[in-house]
């Protein structure tokens, strides 16, 4: 690629004199009379290196060099002038320009001046790129992460953003599969149009249809009015479908056909309307597993999978740790200035994260409650400060010489949980059936089973 040089100047024996100079030194010219033309040859062309005059009718070469500044900040400039003020080269040179050069000026000094801009310009260009890589690889569309493992994945979701494909992001809970659902839609040219959110475990089963198809007036007791659908609210747009393992397989036959048809007809309606949704599917269930149990349509999870994006736990990139607390600080410090102590920093670093970035950030807000600026090791809760592993109780258990009964102990654990969970979730099902690693429907289930709630989840189900 050859360096190219723009002259810009309303006199056109110095057009000619300059083009020729440059073009003999092997560089690419292009010419403009005035500063408008010189902006519309900037705007199409990839210019290194723009030689304007000052004086010239219309816009001056200091409002030119103020323009380029800002549109194309690499590109150098170097003013020439034949009536050059002290104070005009001093304004020069605050706003930006290379260099500030004299009319009459030797053929010698105007070479050396351009070969300088032109070496300092590409310099700026590769400290830019540097610059930008390095934020890049720790910050991608809101996803935090340099990890090789993270690294991979930006690179798959940015392949992923340039397709219209269904995508199927798996990973274990609090791994950011939503975060990259909403990653691969604003990264996307759907990024205007609406993205719908929908936890497919948490709506009533006999709710689905209608919820993610639409219904008409009348198409079953209680549906009094007209209703879209999920997909045809996402219409344009993307359609998250999380928690897809959850779909009752009647669910799974009529969301395949929509996929396949690009087209959904409303419950009760004979008419059918086409919609164009990007379906963005999660699950922290192991699909494949699930169609060889026969509880997925292996049809279905073909459809979807044809991009997998898989969130690697946080426990198998220990290394981001210090760079997502750095980020949670800030997302969490009202003021920006909440600091960790070494040894808290070690603490989490040894410890496996069960519920992976989702724990640490809740970690973290425990924290700073109890100290809203600085997270120390007193902070942390005690499975981190003792350093034992989860799921191992310090003491063991206990059976007592005349036996316990097991189910009934287990049911009263059970239930310490579950009514913990939801203390702990501010009353959202989703939320504490997350806490607890299982499906919504499994914690509704066992919330009527113990009598600690009616079963509805409806208000859950859709997130944005
Ligand atoms: N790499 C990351 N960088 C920054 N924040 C993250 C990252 N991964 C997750 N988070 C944060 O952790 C929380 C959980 O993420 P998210 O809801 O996307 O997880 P998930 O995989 O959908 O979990 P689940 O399976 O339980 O629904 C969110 O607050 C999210 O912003
Ligand atoms: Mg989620």
């Amino acid at each position: 690629m050859k360096t190219r040089v723009l002259i810009v100047d309303d006199e056109l024996s110095m057009r000619e004199f300059l083009s020729i100079l440059l073009e003999r030194e092997g560089y690419e010219v292009l010419t403009a009379a005035d500063a408008a033309t010189a902006l519309s040859r900037l705007a199409s062309n990839r210019i290194d290196l723009v030689i304007s005059d000052v004086q010239m009718p219309g816009l001056s070469g200091l409002e030119l060099l103020a323009s380029i500044k800002q549109q194309t900040p690499d590109t150098a400039v170097l003013l020439v002038t034949a009536f050059s003020t002290a104070e005009q080269a001093v304004e020069a040179m605050k706003l930006g320009a290379y260099d500030y050069l004299a009319k009459p000026f030797k053929v010698e000094e105007i070479k050396v001046l351009v070969r300088n801009a032109l070496e300092r310009s590409e310099l700026k260009r590769e400290n830019r790129l540097l610059r930008e890589q390095a934020a890049e690889s720790e910050m991608f569309v809101g996803i935090v992460g340099r990890s090789p493992r993270m690294r991979e994945l930006f690179g798959l979701l940015r392949k992923v953003m340039e397709t219209a494909s269904t995508v199927l992001i798996t990973g274990e809970s609090g791994t950011g599969k939503e975060l990259a659902a909403r990653a691969i839609h604003n990264g996307s040219n759907r990024k205007h149009k609406p993205f719908v959110a929908v936890n497919c475990g948490a709506i009533p089963e006999n709710l689905i249809e209608s919820e993610l198809f639409g219904h008409v007036r009348g198409a079953f007791t209680g549906a009094v009015g007209e209703h879209p659908g999920f997909f045809e609210q996402a219409n344009g747009g993307t359609l998250f479908l999380d928690e897809i393992g959850e779909l009752p397989l009647a669910m799974q036959t009529r969301l395949l056909r929509v996929l396949q048809e690009r087209e959904v007809r409303r419950v009760g309606g004979n008419c059918t309307k086409k919609v164009d949704v990007r379906v963005v599917a999660a699950s922290n269930r192991d699909l494949a597993e699930l169609v060889r149990g026969g509880d997925f349509r292996e049809d279905l999870y073909y459809r979807i999978n044809v991009f997998q994006v898989v969130m690697p736990p946080l426990r198998e990139r220990i290394e981001d740790i210090p760079l997502l607390v750095e980020h949670l600080l800030r997302k969490h410090v009202a003021a920006g200035n909440g600091t960790i102590s070494s040894e808290a920093l070690k603490a989490l670093m040894n410890y496996g994260f069960p519920g992976n970035v989702r724990e640490l950030e809740n970690i973290i807000e425990r924290a700073l409650v109890l100290n809203p600026e600085r997270i120390t090791v007193d902070t942390l809760p005690a499975v981190l400060r003792g350093g034992e592993r989860r799921y191992e109780s310090a003491g063991g258990v206990q059976i007592p010489d005349d036996g316990i009964e097991l189910e009934a102990v287990l049911e009263h654990l059970e239930k310490q949980y579950l009514q913990q969970a939801l203390a702990k979730a501010g009353g959202s099902k989703t939320r504490a059936a997350e806490l607890l690693r299982m499906s919504f429907r499994s914690f509704r289930y066992k919330l009527s089973k113990y009598g600690l709630g009616p079963p509805d989840g409806a208000a859950d189900a859709v997130r944005n």
